[in-house]
């Protein structure tokens, strides 16, 4: 008989003991992502340590590297990344991992245990906001291991979004919560610093089925096709057919996603001629925070399709990306696609 422990926000519960109440509900776990996200818990209190002292510590500012993406790398990225590589490795639950800030996948050391599963990560996110003390994340999606062999490989990653088994964030803003879904709803968990404890604080989330945001970055508007334009006219209330989103742009996703989420909305970047692509990462921005929204009763697509049902073909490929409220996110499928659903299996 599983146990079904229904908790309220007023409840005092470690997100340690939520995760194994949550295992129980799954009598052939065998406690390995319950690890994985133990493990990610103080990985994400470490990281947490270092944004809130960045200013004093002498660890804001750019290094002078760039990573794959072509992006200078911020002394805080790679931290963050050290910081997640070497809480992660040892566990023996992953076979490999993947991060915004490597090119290549992560193998596990040899003298380290393999395990089924595999981590992709963005470790920082909205690193230009770091020097300017506006809120950062962590992102991270966890995906069983699909090939032979002791070690991960990049097959193992390249996996649609819809075969995540866990997936959530960290947002490093007036608190720390660590917010994630193994695919039993969305539950958030606010980090008590005087104890050193993520405790549950938003059980059950769920995503408004009305909008409140609109998160766009404006500045693009001349590199955007008419479609595109179309939309934003739309959510903005110029065709006069529908009240205005407040518009509200921070410029670290999971800011904006995490203001969403809490108060219904939209957070879009679209294609322009700069990035045709998009700028988002699928496997570790997009698939992450698609598997939560769903989760949450909201949609994300990449204007033609689900997000969960793309094909990846590169580790750091990127999307265009629409997330958020159902209602919202449909707006802007038809108006690109012409598709008035979103197929979600
Ligand atoms: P990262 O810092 O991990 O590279 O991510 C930055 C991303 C995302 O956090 C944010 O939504 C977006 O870049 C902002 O891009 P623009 O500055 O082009 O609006
Ligand atoms: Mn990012
Ligand atoms: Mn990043």
């Amino acid at each position: 008989m599983t146990i079904v422990v229904k908790h309220t926000a007023t409840s005092v519960v470690t997100i340690e003991r939520f995760i194994i109440e949550e295992e129980r509900n799954h009598p052939e776990a065998t406690g390995e992502l319950s690890g994985i996200l133990y493990d990610l818990a103080l990985a994400a209190k470490m990281i947490a340590n270092k944004v809130r002292s960045a200013g004093l510590a002498d660890i804001l500012g750019a290094t002078e590297n760039e990573n794959v993406h072509g992006e200078v790398q911020q002394r805080l990225d790679v931290l963050a990344n050290e910081i997640i590589i070497k809480a992660m490795d040892h566990g023996g639950r992953l076979c490999a991992m993947a991060s915004e800030e490597e090119p290549g996948i992560i193998q596990i050391p040899d003298e380290f245990k393999c395990g089924k599963y595999c981590l992709m990560f963005d470790p920082l996110d909205g690193s230009s906001n770091i020097d300017v003390n506006v809120p950062v994340g962590t992102i991270f999606s966890v995906v069983r291991k699909i090939t032979r062999g002791r070690h991960g490989e990049l097959e193992d990653m390249l996996q649609p979004g819809r075969r995540q088994v866990a997936a959530g964030y960290v947002i490093y803003g007036s608190s720390t919560m660590m917010v994630y879904t193994t695919g039993q709803g969305v539950h958030g968990f606010t980090l008590d610093p005087s104890i050193g404890e993520f405790l549950l604080s938003h059980p059950n989330l769920r995503i408004p089925e009305n909008g409140r945001y609109l998160s766009v970055n404006d500045s693009y508007e001349q590199l955007w096709d008419d479609s595109v334009k179309s939309i934003m006219r739309k959510y903005k209330g110029l065709d006069g057919d529908r009240r205005a989103l407040s518009t509200r742009y921070v410029g670290s996703l999971v800011a904006d996603f995490h203001r969403n989420l809490l108060g219904g909305g939209i957070f879009a970047y679209p294609s322009n001629k700069k990035t045709p692509k998009g700028k988002l990462r699928l496997l570790y921005e997009a698939n992450p925070l698609s598997f939560i929204v769903e989760q949450a009763g909201g949609a994300a697509s990449n204007g033609h399709q689900r997000i969960l049902d793309v094909e990846p073909s590169e580790l750091h490929q990127r999307t265009p990306l629409y997330i958020g409220s159902r209602s919202e996110v449909e707006i802007a499928q038809r108006a690109i696609a012409g598709q008035p659903e979103l197929a979600v299996v």
